[in-house]
């Protein structure tokens, strides 16, 4: 911000737009990008208690299945994984 080449009449008007703008693509970017991309909560007989029962209750249960030694290891690069059901959403 260089106050001495601003129109000081546009400035406030410009900077509160800029300020929505940026505000309602951070939030658009925030609510769309995970869920649009990653795998959803398999609807298979495996995962299908996981559907009623409290999320931080369920997750302690993935590691079970998706650790190195369980029947389905995450996949190498998976991002940080403490919380599975904020990223793979039920459906
Ligand atoms: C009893 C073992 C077991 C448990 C517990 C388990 N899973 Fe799975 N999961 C599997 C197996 C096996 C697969 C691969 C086959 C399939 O798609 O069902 C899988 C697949 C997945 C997939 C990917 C499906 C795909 O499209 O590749 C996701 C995401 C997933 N599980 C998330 C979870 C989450 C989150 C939890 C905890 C709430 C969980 N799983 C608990 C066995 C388990
Ligand atoms: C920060 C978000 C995030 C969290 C938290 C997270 N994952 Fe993932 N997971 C991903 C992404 C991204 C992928 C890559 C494939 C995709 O887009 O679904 C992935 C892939 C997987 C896959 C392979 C599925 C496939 O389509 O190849 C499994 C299984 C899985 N995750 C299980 C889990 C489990 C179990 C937990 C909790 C211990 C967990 N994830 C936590 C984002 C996350």
């Amino acid at each position: 911000m260089t106050p001495t080449t601003t129109n000081k009449r546009i400035r406030p008007l410009f900077l509160n737009i800029a300020f929505i703008v940026i505000g309602g693509a951070i939030l658009v970017f925030l609510f769309n990008a995970p869920k649009e991309t990653t795998t959803k909560l398999p609807k298979d007989l495996t995962h299908s208690r996981f559907q009623e029962m409290g999320k931080k209750e369920a997750e302690k249960f993935c590691t079970e299945c998706h650790s190195p030694k369980g029947v389905s290891p995450l996949p190498e690069g998976h991002p940080p994984k403490y919380r599975c059901l904020f990223c793979h959403k039920r459906q």
